[in-house]
């Protein structure tokens, strides 16, 4: 490619969000979509093609029937409509955890397909050895610990971690598995504030909270968590927008006027050519 046809946005990358280990706060979203994707680019580090897709966007009870088709689809708009975030696409349940050969094939068709910068995986301490062979095979891996909601079958729903001394200690050991594994970034959901403080003073890697505290090395938000589209909002989401309300006005007053033949007015109608 010559120098005239590259485009002048540079990505940030894998090791760019990695050396901001105990710098300058990380700022994420998810996003589904291109022109969402559009919006928030210029205000984040990294956007996450969450497998969150399934339970906000495609309105299932949570994500262990997200496919791998799924999340290539909705990878590729969000690049499309982003050009300076790093873009994570979470691999989802059972694209990954068979074996090292098979997360290194659905990675591989992740990143080729989407041109997703990197790849996300829900990972345990038995993840390790698997989350390394990825790495050592030139895949950028964050890994998410915590609260993980693929496990959410066999933890009875979306439980918080770290509460007690033994899921403590359980989170503290899968933090530090994927830091000497090599994951660049890791995802630390539903954790206590002092476990989020611990996992970010142990681990070499970025540490980007949800529901998490401020003790991480960033934040990532659900998009339309905290954009405030659903009626009710999880305990560590802050609501920075009202969309329900607006989409909610917006979509009666559209029915008023369709219902009283105002809309569409002459300003929307085409005129015949003149002869
Ligand atoms: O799927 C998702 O949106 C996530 C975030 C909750 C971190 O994994």
């Amino acid at each position: 490619m010559s120098a005239q046809t590259q485009s002048p946005v540079k990505r940030l990358t894998p090791p760019d969000i990695r050396a901001r280990k105990g710098g300058a706060p990380i700022v994420s979203l998810t996003a589904y979509d291109a022109p969402m994707a559009a919006v928030m680019d210029p205000h984040t580090d990294l956007i996450l093609v969450g497998d969150s897709v399934g339970m906000v966007v495609h309105g299932l009870p949570n994500t262990i029937s997200v496919t791998l088709e799924m999340m290539i689809l909705h990878g590729q708009a969000v690049m499309r409509g982003s050009k300076q975030a790093l873009v994570v696409v979470d691999m989802p349940f059972g694209s990954y955890e068979q074996s090292k050969e098979q997360a290194f094939a659905n990675c591989v068709r992740v990143l080729q397909e989407t041109g997703a910068g990197a790849v996300k995986l829900e990972t345990s301490v038995q993840m390790a050895e698997t989350v390394r062979y990825l790495v050592e095979r030139a895949v950028p891996v964050v890994a998410h610990v915590g609260l993980r909601p693929q496990a959410a079958l066999a933890d009875g729903g979306f439980k918080a971690k770290g509460r007690d001394e033994d899921s403590r200690a359980k989170v503290l050991a899968e933090a530090r598995a994927m830091d000497e594994a090599g994951a660049f970034a890791i995802v630390v959901e539903g954790v206590a504030e002092d476990v989020a403080r611990e996992v970010t003073e142990q681990v070499s890697a970025p540490t980007i909270g949800i529901g998490a505290s401020a003790a991480c090395d960033g934040q990532v938000l659900v998009m339309q968590d905290m954009l405030g589209l659903f009626d009710w909002t999880p305990k560590f989401v802050k609501k920075y927008g009202s969309l329900r309300e607006i989409a909610d006005a917006a979509f009666q007053a559209y029915a008023e006027d369709v219902r009283a033949r105002v809309f569409p007015g002459p300003e929307h109608v085409y005129s015949a050519k003149k002869r």
